[in-house]
């Protein structure tokens, strides 16, 4: 298992920072699984990865479009959001498991979801997890596995 970091971000700008580092060091394939509740920051950390890529446009959240593709980084960034999809027959419908070994880097928002197929985010070797929880209006405690970016 990979070593958990922990930081407590206090605000939305300190969230992207990390978001920005995770996305200067990522490698082609790797799968962000992002958890926490709703409003927790998730969308927010993928605006620092997509600028960690040097991905310009504006990351807008994939609630109702599911998947979101940036071109113009130095590899494409999928972002992904699980939180509609309520049954293992939806997800593989919704064609989520080739963004499991991505050309360029795929971030997934509420990857808890996908334990519905029976895979578990954080066993494959180019699976990172992140975990924000709120712990005040602006403070988050998030939790990763060290990307050593
Ligand atoms: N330290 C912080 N880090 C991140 N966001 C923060 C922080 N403090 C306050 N916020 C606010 O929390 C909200 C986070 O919203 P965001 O859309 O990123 O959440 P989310 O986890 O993607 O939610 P959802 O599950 O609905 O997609 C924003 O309004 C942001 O301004
Ligand atoms: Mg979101």
């Amino acid at each position: 298992m990979t070593p958990m970091a922990t930081i407590i971000s206090h605000s939305p700008a300190e969230t992207e920072a990390l978001g920005e580092q995770l996305g200067r060091g990522a490698r082609h394939g790797l799968v962000v699984s992002l958890s926490g509740e709703l409003g927790a920051g998730k969308t927010q950390l993928v605006r620092g990865v997509a600028r960690g890529l040097g991905v310009t446009g504006r990351v807008h959240s994939p609630t109702f479009t599911l998947i979101n593709e940036y071109s113009g980084g130095r590899l494409m960034l999928f972002h992904l959001d699980l939180y509609r999809l309520e049954t293992a027959d939806q997800i593989l419908t919704a064609g989520v498991e080739e963004f499991l070994s991505p050309d360029g880097v795929a971030i997934i928002e509420w990857a808890e979801r996908l334990t519905l197929l029976g895979r578990s985010p954080g066993v494959e070797s180019l699976m990172r997890r992140v975990n924000i929880e709120i712990i005040a209006v602006n403070d988050r405690k998030i939790t990763y596995d060290d990307f050593g970016a």
